[in-house]
């Protein structure tokens, strides 16, 4: 089985049992705007940058300009504001796009949005010196697709950046204490390498610990989240308060995980490409 297959079946067993899927009172896959805008702000707050940041900042020349797949409130982006004259920002979500815009103007960083899926947004989507897409390869099944659109929409760099093991493995755990259910523990960074070197891309990789800063202003937001992503109802919310407590962590003001290892995985745009 080739690795682009591979990758697919591999993110095609995370699907959440038909019976758990119908007795759940809410749709589990929603993306909570507070948390990825909280991500967002704590991006910018310190003047650190990470890897994943250094290597957009290597390949953006003063003026240039960013296109940030599945931005999210823009954490990808926003901390290479200082250096680009436009952040163009993709996402399926229109309230993630407004939270994105909102934080570009703070910024003083010209900004557009467009709604969409990515690949298939990307006829409507303009070229930028630099494509960043961070936590969303776990979203894309034809991955290898995905990432060549990444790539003939960046003259100079692609930087994508992945949690080391699939999101949702945090939660394996509660899924067995919850539900008596296995979840799967494929795929992951390195079959993402994969594909990608599978479809001629060659990434570069460095491998770090993200802060994992960004969270929910309210412990029991956190606790709501939890619920949804295990399908389950709010009577449930005190046990579930209880089976997370030694994980929860208070930073900055904010309920979350803490920290989880990451890869970032960056090569050539088109025009890169072509001068080797
Ligand atoms: C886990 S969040 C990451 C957001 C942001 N990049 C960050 O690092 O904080 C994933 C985001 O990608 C969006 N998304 C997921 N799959 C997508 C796709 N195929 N095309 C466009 N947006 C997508 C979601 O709506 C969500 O805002």
């Amino acid at each position: 089985m080739n690795a682009a297959t591979a990758w697919r079946e591999a993110l095609a067993s995370w699907a959440i049992p038909q019976p758990i899927l119908d007795a759940a009172p809410e749709p589990p896959w929603v993306f909570p705007v507070e948390l990825f805008a909280s991500r967002a702000d704590a991006s910018t707050a310190t003047p650190d940058v990470t890897p994943s940041n250094r290597r957009a900042l290597e390949a953006l020349t003063e003026g240039g300009s960013v296109l940030d797949v599945g931005c999210g409130a823009g954490a990808a982006s926003l901390p290479l504001a200082r250096r680009a004259r436009l952040l163009i920002g993709v996402d399926a979500s229109a309230d993630m796009l407004a939270a994105f815009a909102e934080r570009a103007d703070a910024a003083g960083v010209a900004s557009e949005v467009i709604e969409g899926v990515w690949p298939d947004a990307a006829a409507t989507a303009p070229e930028a010196d630099v494509v960043v897409c961070h936590h969303v390869a776990y979203n894309a099944p034809y991955l290898d697709a995905f990432a060549r659109a990444l790539t003939e929409h960046a003259r100079r760099r692609v930087v994508m950046e992945l949690t080391a093991t699939h999101p949702l493995s945090t939660m394996n755990e509660l899924w067995v204490r919850f539900h008596g259910l296995a979840r799967p523990d494929r795929p992951t960074a390195d079959d993402a390498q994969a594909v990608l070197r599978e479809a001629g891309l060659e990434p570069a990789r460095e491998d770090w610990v993200a802060d994992g800063s960004g969270g929910f202003a309210r412990r029991e937001d956190l606790v709501a989240f939890v619920r949804l992503r295990l399908c389950l109802p709010a009577t449930r919310d005190e046990e579930i308060a209880r089976a997370i407590e030694p994980a929860v962590q208070l930073r900055d003001g904010r309920y979350g995980f803490g920290g989880r290892r990451v890869a970032t995985l960056w090569w050539p745009g088109y025009e890169a490409r072509r001068a080797t």
